[in-house]
């Protein structure tokens, strides 16, 4: 497994793998990231899992510097699992004029304007620009992201479409502890009794998308999570494809973002039709 942590070192790795497959993260990796890679082999090319913390997602009150940053760790999950690069680079690599007055990918405000972008503004612009300059270092045949982040997924099928670049979108379900808690690096900021409780929102989600969907049913999960002591953040139905609130006849999926102490969480599940 090469490690490449300078545009150039990628360069000459992407010459003699053309067309890789690539896992973006910002580390701190977990066995969901992991799935992510497995699922990027079965597609028979080159696996490069690119690990940056890009600081243009994160708001000015969010925990871009208390983000894990492992990457000794990282490097350690990632060998035997059959990677072939990782990307490493630092930000001066990534954003070589500085981070203002950067050209920005701004995506549809009707898949970023709800769910987590009414409480992160400016997220999936940075997010959707890191993933564009990604795709243009990397070239990447395919990119796989999990739909944990569902939204995200939904904003870069988009971005692909809105753009035409060329690369193919692979979506892997989420990842869960046997309790149901969907996996995610920022599980490791809940303290043993914020742990216990963090799969209720797995839980309640469950509960919302096996019965039929009504006002009542949602504000009683809405209590639910808050008598436990979630500050609940949203609480939607939504057509999974366009984001949209649930019309016509496409498939629907509910969305949950809620804090408990000072992490905040995220989850949504598929509703099966009957
Ligand atoms: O999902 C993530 O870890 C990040 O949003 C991503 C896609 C690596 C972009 O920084």
């Amino acid at each position: 497994m090469e490690l490449l942590q300078d545009l150039e070192a990628l360069a000459d790795w992407r010459r003699i793998n053309p067309g890789p497959v690539l896992v973006p993260t910002m580390g701190n990796l977990h066995a969901g990231h992991l799935a992510l890679v497995r699922r990027g082999q079965e597609t028979g090319r080159p696996v490069i899992v690119s690990i940056f913390v890009n600081p243009l997602q994160f708001g000015p009150a969010e925990d871009f510097s208390s983000y894990p940053r492992t990457l000794e760790q990282d490097l350690a999950r990632l060998r035997p699992a059959g990677v072939a690069a990782v990307f490493a680079p630092s930000e001066q690599a990534l954003y070589p004029l500085g981070r203002q007055g950067l050209t920005t990918v701004v995506p549809p405000a009707e898949l970023s304007e709800r769910l987590c972008g009414l409480a992160r503004p400016g997220h999936f612009t940075g997010m959707a620009t890191v993933v564009a300059k990604l795709f243009g270092l990397v070239q990447p045949g395919a990119a796989v992201f999990g739909e944990k982040d569902f939204q995200q997924l939904q904003i870069i099928r988009r971005m692909v479409l809105d753009l035409n670049l060329p690369v193919e979108i692979v979506a892997v379900p989420t990842l869960r502890e046997p309790d149901g808690l969907a996996l995610s690096s920022r599980n490791g900021y809940l303290d043993a009794g914020q742990r216990k409780l963090a799969p209720l929102l797995y839980q309640v989600l469950c509960g919302l998308a096996a019965a039929p969907a009504s006002d009542a049913a949602r504000e009683r999960a809405w209590s639910r999570l808050e008598s436990a002591g979630f500050q609940p953040e949203y609480l939607d139905l939504l057509d999974a494809a366009t984001l949209q609130p649930a019309e016509g006849g496409g498939a629907l999926r509910w969305f949950a973002a809620a804090r408990l102490g000072r992490t905040r969480l995220i989850d949504n599940v598929p509703v099966n039709p009957r």
